[in-house]
């Protein structure tokens, strides 16, 4: 597939056909995450790849599995979410949660390794890790949309970092910036809408 197909096919995908996945195909999506820009030179990256149903229903046991209208509205206010586009996107993404981990052909949990508490850093450069491994999902999403495959991804909530190092037992000073849903797309799925932009608005030649 060409770059720039690559990049316009890309989309978030939260409902999946019942598929498989080949253990190649895995390894040439993580070998594209291997291959993207990291700040410290070391790629201290690690990778936890399940297909084993089971497992992957111990890992998302906290994620809530159903989900009332009610409680998405609750949701939308509490984060302050007012634009019409951006709510119609979460409120398809809110009740997805559960089930695009259940049914995805397989779940990988990418780790980084973070030596400072994260969430006090004392400068942007203490967040470089965590950049780095989105360079790195980034490259890992666009070679899932490359063979043919789709993803989706969720950031841990509350305490779900801690129970996933408890149900895959990754060790202490390695943190998952998120889940990635892997597997290929129902028939029949809609393109979420997304926020239109101008590309005249967004670029700045030499001033803003
Ligand atoms: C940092 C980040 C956090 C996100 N968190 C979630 C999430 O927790 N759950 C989810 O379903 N999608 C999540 N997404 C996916 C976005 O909802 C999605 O990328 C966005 O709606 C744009 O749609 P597209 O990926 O199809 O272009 C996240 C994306 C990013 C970049």
């Amino acid at each position: 597939m060409d770059f720039y197909e690559t990049i316009n096919k890309r989309r978030t995908i939260r409902d999946f056909a019942n598929a498989t996945i080949d253990d190649a195909t895995i390894r040439k999506i993580i070998e594209a995450g291997m291959k993207a820009p990291t700040n410290d030179h070391m790629r201290d990256w690690h990778f936890i790849v399940i297909q084993d149903k089971q497992t992957v229903q111990k890992l998302i046991e906290k994620i809530p599995m159903k989900i009332s209208n009610e409680e998405v509205n609750a949701i939308l206010q509490d984060w302050n979410l007012d634009d019409a586009c951006q709510q119609r996107a979460y409120r398809n993404a809110i009740p997805k949660q559960y089930q695009m981990l259940a049914e995805a052909a397989c779940v990988i949990i990418p780790l980084f390794k973070q030596k400072t508490d994260i969430l006090h850093p004392d400068n942007l450069s203490h967040l470089n890790g965590l950049a780095s491994i989105w360079c790195c999902i980034e490259n890992m999403f666009l070679a899932i949309t490359a063979e043919g495959y789709a993803s989706a991804l969720r950031i841990p909530l509350e305490d779900e970092g801690d129970w996933a190092r408890a149900v895959l037992k990754f060790p202490e000073d390695y943190l998952m910036p998120c889940y990635i849903a892997v597997g290929k797309p129902a028939e029949g799925i809609k393109d979420i809408e997304q926020k239109p932009y101008s590309l005249d608005n967004v670029i700045h030649y030499n001033l803003w």
